[in-house]
């Protein structure tokens, strides 16, 4: 099946430091088709010997689990092409169709790793050149669009030109290797499913914290982004539909799609009064990470010194059916934070009648953990053999862990590399439907229009911590803590 696989924005931050060391880490697990051709386009002047080199010294500025060698990167690069060129532009758009028909491969993908302001007109100008007949496979990278509105406009324009099953939304936490065990752990195996429900589930956490700042992004970050368009409406929203979608009748993309689409549509609609207590919004101010001084938010490079764009921000939703009513999912994501860590946290009701001494209230706890590293951990009690005369006989948690390095070797494959050999094999489950992107808009869209109009509730935390004591408060209300403060 010979492929050909074009990156539009092909010297951008992405790029170097995701799309093609995902596209290098498949061709050196020989997980490409045969017979391909990668094009990386942007409007450098660089020819294809000077991107190379470009490549090579970004590669070397990587920390890379399994080093790679002169020849496996010299032979990686017999398949890499470049061309500058301002996609813009109409000539851009016959170019890049003179470069795909200089032969007919099965497969095309175009990668456009580019701002969203450009899809609409893109996807026109491929149509225009025919590049959107059935070999063609679009890949649109986050985000896409600012509001429910622009989302609709774009995809507007690309569903003109392509057709949906031509159409790779990307998410790239549905590549996560922990995000596939949640799907297998609760429709692979027969042990949770009965137990994943409002009757056995008091609350459900899900925190993708990181340390890092707005890095090189902050210009762009402060524009169009801040946590709510960034992280919330994508990321967060699609991990809670894999913990609360009801079992797809297959693993056919439109049958997993159909589920997490419920799961959205049933989200409870954010009142003003619940905007006030239950969503809170956070920028982080200079503080301390790891031993070092970090600079606020507001003092970093390309962002306005009086900024309320949110770096922080968590929420306590409800979903409306009968799995899930009355059972609270707190969801939190932030910049600058105490430490990188992502994790689903399932929170089962404590024992209805305790008969035994141990902690109080104590609860069943499943941690599905992405980062840093993949595990799921369930903790439970046991009673204590080994301890002092006083603890003898009490119970205490222990945890049952799966580690999957452990189990199935060093050896991972990252988000996007599994995502782009699912794009080169046509398979969309891991790709997000419009309809989804839709029902995440318009279930953050009263958030966007209340802060819009109520630049007080941005809440200041110091950088190296929790984000603001708000998001805690907010738990303790539900008698709840973050895993952090257990
Ligand atoms: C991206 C966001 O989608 O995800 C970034 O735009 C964020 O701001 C990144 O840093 C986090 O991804 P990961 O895989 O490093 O957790």
């Amino acid at each position: 099946m010979a492929f050909d696989l074009v990156f539009l924005g092909g010297t951008g931050d992405l790029a170097w430091r995701k799309l093609m060391p995902a596209v290098f880490q498949a061709f050196r697990h020989g997980a490409l088709p045969p017979d391909g051709r990668v094009l990386a386009s942007s409007r450098e002047t660089l020819d294809r010997a000077q991107y190379c080199a470009w490549l090579r010294a970004r590669f070397d500025s990587l920390t890379w689990d399994e080093p790679f060698t002169e020849e496996e990167f010299a032979a990686f690069t017999s398949l890499l092409d470049f061309i500058s060129m301002d996609i813009t532009q109409p000539e851009a758009h016959q170019a890049l169709a003179d470069w795909v028909n200089l032969r007919d491969a099965d497969t095309v993908v175009i990668y456009l790793a580019v701002a969203p302001a450009l899809f609409s007109g893109l996807c026109t100008g491929l149509g225009r050149v025919g590049l959107n007949d059935k070999r063609v496979r679009v890949v649109l990278e986050k985000p896409l669009g600012y509001d429910l509105a622009s989302a609709t406009a774009i995809n507007d324009a690309v569903s003109a030109v392509l057709k949906e099953h031509q159409i790779f939304r990307i998410d790239h936490y549905l590549g996560k290797q922990s995000v596939q065990n949640l799907m297998a752990l609760r429709f692979g195996n027969s042990l949770f499913e009965p137990l994943w429900r409002r009757e056995w589930i008091e609350n459900v956490q899900i925190t993708i914290a990181e340390d890092l700042g707005v890095e090189q992004r902050g210009g762009y970050y402060d524009r169009s982004g801040g946590a709510l368009r960034d992280m919330m409406q994508n990321h967060m929203l699609q991990l809670l539909c894999m913990v609360a979608m009801e079992p797809p009748a297959s693993d056919d993309a439109d049958a997993v799609r159909d589920e997490k689409l419920k799961v959205l549509r049933s989200l409870k609609p954010l009142s003003a009064a619940d905007i006030n207590n239950n969503v809170i919004r956070g920028q982080y101010r200079a503080g301390r990470i790891q031993g070092g001084t970090v600079p606020g938010y507001r003092e970093e490079d390309g962002v306005s010194p009086a900024s309320h764009t949110e770096t922080f921000m968590a929420i306590r939703a409800e979903i409306e059916n009968w799995r899930w009513a009355g059972v609270p999912f707190f969801l939190r994501t932030g910049k600058r934070l105490a430490q990188r860590t992502a994790d689903i946290v399932v929170n089962f009701r404590p024992v209805p009648h305790p008969i035994f001494a141990g902690p109080n209230g104590f609860q069943n706890r499943l941690v599905i953990r992405l980062q840093p590293s993949d595990s799921i951990e369930l903790e439970l009690l046991a009673k204590a053999s080994n301890r002092s005369k006083s603890e003898q006989g009490r119970l205490v948690p222990v945890g049952l862990n799966l580690d999957f390095k452990e189990a199935f070797g060093t050896q991972t494959i990252e988000a996007y590399e599994r995502l782009l050999r699912k794009v080169l094999a046509g398979r969309l489950d891991l790709f997000v439907r419009f309809d989804e992107q839709q029902a995440a808009w318009r279930y953050v869209a009263p958030i966007i229009e209340s802060w819009s109009n109520d630049p007080d509730s941005l809440r200041l935390y110091n950088a190296g911590t929790w984000g603001p004591p708000a998001a805690s408060a907010m738990l303790a209300r539900d008698g709840a803590a973050w895993p952090e403060e257990r």
